[in-house]
């Protein structure tokens, strides 16, 4: 039992869809069994929601727009202040569905409920950060004027590895700068990446509309949530094929929209010789076994220079081999359960064919239940499976570079480009190789796995387009209007 299913003031309800401002059970006949990935506990059953309710949902979310967008900045402002002291106060009951929902270790859930909150944090700023400008004119008599509005209505997809940030790292902008949002989370975690957050926003004053919350599953509405004409913007976190299937359906149908898009990784994580070599062992672990490596900035390939190669591969061995696996609630657990059934599937066939394409096992062990320990292949090439494709599992391949520029020939040998790292002594080697990647965001001599409010997040590539956070995000959920004013009678040829 958790912490807080003692506790009488925490959310319940959460087997109903958040629609128009109400609580409303789903209309469709199928049902959403939501589970706990460790032990395999039913946590809630969701009646799902009909095309008719997303329709409903999307009624909704125009109408409460129009009134929203004329809101003050301080009275926006103000829902996102309130926003973020509920995630305080309600910290332990946060952690705990994330915990059973979407089986974060405790660490994980700290750092994802951290980054929510900063975000929201960030998006409490936002309504004072929105400015026009004024642009001077060839034509006599004309003032140019460049406002930035709202965009109107956004739809939301969001992933299940870290349900609630990449939710929230959506809709707290959109919603701070005047949007509505329509929100489909994923099957796997639709608490933890809506329904929850609707109970926060709801609870923070929000007024009625603004924040719809759809449990479907995606192959059922997802094409009638991108294809409607009420979203303006479609901000998806997933796969890269689904996002490309978006993609099409929002530039190719009846109604074009703009779409943001921040989809898969393979994020190389670079050692060169000169780096320190404890330092680097100590960030690859953390790098890749956070969330059991179903983050789509974890480190997916290890490209180590050949001189120190074997040094690395010893000491990272001995390294790993000390993490706790198993139970997430327990403290000290670093690697704990995949999402699914599905994803477990995908780990075992990974590692079948790492094995076959002569890749060496040098770490396993026994996959209990959903949870799969640390594996390591060394002797890994840049042509194995392990190495192109995004592993999203407690599997790493360690890749032997040449030189320096074999290290940055191989990081840049992928159709993604996401995040990277890179570690060495030498700082301005560090930024030469890092500004030699092709990716969105590069660290030296820390985890490719990081994310801040106030700075760009976002890929090339097949990764993915369009930014998150800061100005960046301000701009991709806002629209662009150029109004001019002609002061006096303007002289036509004709
Ligand atoms: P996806 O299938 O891409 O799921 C992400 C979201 O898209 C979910 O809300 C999903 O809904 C929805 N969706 C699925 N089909 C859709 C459609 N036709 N139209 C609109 N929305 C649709 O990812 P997954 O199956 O959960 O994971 C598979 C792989 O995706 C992973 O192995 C990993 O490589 C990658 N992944 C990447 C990320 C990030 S952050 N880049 C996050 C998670 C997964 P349902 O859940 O209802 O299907």
């Amino acid at each position: 039992m958790s912490s807080n299913d003692n506790n009488s003031n925490a959310y319940s309800d959460f087997h109903l869809q958040f629609i128009g401002g109400e609580w409303q059970k789903g209309k469709d006949d199928s049902i959403n069994t939501d589970t706990n990935p460790y032990n395999g506990d039913t946590i809630v059953e969701i009646q799902q929601a009909t095309k008719d309710q997303l329709d409903e949902a999307y009624d909704a979310a125009d109408q409460a727009q129009a009134k929203w967008a004329k809101t003050t900045p301080a009275e926006r402002a103000a829902v996102m202040y309130k926003v973020v002291s509920i995630l305080d106060q309600r910290q332990d009951e946060i952690v705990d569905w994330l915990i059973k929902e979407s089986g974060s270790t405790r660490i994980k859930a700290m750092v994802e409920l951290s980054s929510a909150r900063a975000i929201t944090l960030e998006a409490a700023s936002f309504p004072n950060r929105v400015h026009g400008e004024i642009r001077p004119s060839n034509t006599p008599g004309k003032e140019n004027f460049i406002y930035r509005e709202p965009i109107g209505v956004v739809a939301v997809i969001s992933p299940w590895n870290f349900p609630l940030h990449l939710t929230q790292r959506s809709i707290a902008p959109a919603l701070a700068l005047g949007n509505a949002v329509v929100l489909k989370p994923a099957s796997d975690t639709p608490v933890t990446g809506g329904l929850l957050l609707a109970k926060v926003f709801e609870e923070a004053g929000l007024p009625k509309g603004l924040l719809n919350v759809v449990v479907g599953s995606g192959s059922e509405i997802g094409d009638a949530i991108v294809e409607h004409k009420a979203p303006s913007l479609v901000s998806f976190t997933g796969s890269t094929s689904v996002g490309q299937h978006i993609g099409e359906l929002a530039n190719g149908g009846e109604y074009i929209k703009q779409v943001a898009l921040e989809l898969g990784g393979n994020s190389p994580f670079v050692v060169l010789k000169d780096a320190d070599i404890e330092q680097a062992v100590k960030a690859a672990a953390f790098g890749k076994f956070l969330h059991q490596g179903q983050i789509c900035i974890a480190i997916n390939r290890v490209i180590v220079e050949d001189e120190i190669y074997d040094d690395f591969v010893e000491r990272f061995l001995a390294h790993v081999k000390t993490l706790n696996v198993g139970d997430p609630n327990k403290q000290d657990t670093a690697v704990g359960p995949i999402i699914n059934e599905k994803q477990l599937k995908s780990l075992k066939d990974k590692i079948a064919k790492a094995q076959d394409e002569g890749a060496k096992m040098i770490l396993s062990g026994e996959i209990e239940g959903q949870v799969v320990p640390p594996h390591i292949f060394t002797e890994v090439t840049r042509e194995m499976d392990l190495s192109c494709n995004e592993v999203f599992g407690p599997l790493v391949g360690i890749i032997r570079a040449k030189d320096e520029d074999d290290a940055l020939s191989i990081a840049n040998d992928s159709m993604y480009g996401l995040s990277s790292a890179v570690f060495t002594a030498d700082m301005q080697k560090g930024l030469r190789f890092a500004r030699g990647i092709r990716a969105g965001m590069t660290h030296i001599n820390d985890i490719s796995v990081n994310d801040e409010s106030n700075t760009p997040f976002g890929g090339e590539k097949n990764s993915g387009i369009g930014r998150f956070n800061g100005e960046w995000v301000l701009e991709e959920f806002t629209r662009t209007h150029w109004i001019s004013m002609q002061n006096e009678p303007r002289q036509y040829p004709f």
